[in-house]
């Protein structure tokens, strides 16, 4: 993405002090996702980047991953897959609980989500302490399949989340 449009992307998303809790700085991604010119910017910085990689599914966490994800994985002709909060999956899973920068969770994914050897991209919509990501990367590995990298909307990079994800290949649009 060009500077001035990461700039004006920038723009769009919303801070708001202490959310959920006290000491957070939230950064907002509904004020860009509901700018036509925002999501378009988004979507379309992903599917350049990710168009003829031979990449099997895409890999989104609940709940703001799947906004990215699905879109992604449709332009790029890969399927989809939800890695979703505890609970909500009806089949057998695999799961891996992990700290966020505000709490505690659990993840899961479908048993039979992947083939064995799989080319799996991880999309979230941002990158904290990294706790979510390196949940999501377990998750792939102990299905047996292959990440081929994490892409992010937004990196606070202060927080140095790319240390949890053990070398794996990282892209973000935007840092803060
Ligand atoms: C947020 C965000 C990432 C995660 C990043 O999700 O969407 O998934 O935190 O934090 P980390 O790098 O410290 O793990 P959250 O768990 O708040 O859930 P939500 O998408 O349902 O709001
Ligand atoms: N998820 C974890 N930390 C966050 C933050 N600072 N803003 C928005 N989402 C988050």
């Amino acid at each position: 993405m060009e500077k001035l449009e990461m700039e004006r992307l920038k723009e769009l998303i919303r801070s708001i002090p202490d959310f959920p809790e006290k000491g957070v700085m939230f950064r907002d991604i509904t004020t860009a996702l509901k700018d036509k010119q925002g999501l378009h910017a988004i979507i379309d910085d992903f599917t350049n980047r990710y168009t003829d990689k031979g990449i099997d599914y895409v890999l989104g966490a609940d709940a703001r991953g799947f906004i990215f994800g699905a879109a992604i994985a449709y332009n790029i002709g890969a399927g989809f897959v939800p890695a979703r909060k505890i609970g909500k999956l009806p089949g057998e899973t695999a799961r891996v609980e992990y700290d966020l920068e505000y709490g505690t969770n659990t993840i899961e994914v479908h048993n039979d989500a992947f083939e064995k050897g799989a080319n799996v991209l991880i999309v979230d919509d941002l990158l904290a302490t990294g706790g979510t990501a390196a949940a999501m990367v377990k998750l792939v590995e102990m299905l047996g399949a292959d990440v081929y990298e994490l892409a992010f909307l937004i990196e606070l990079e202060d927080l140095n989340g790319r240390d949890l994800l053990d070398g794996h290949s990282v892209y973000s649009i935007l840092k803060y």
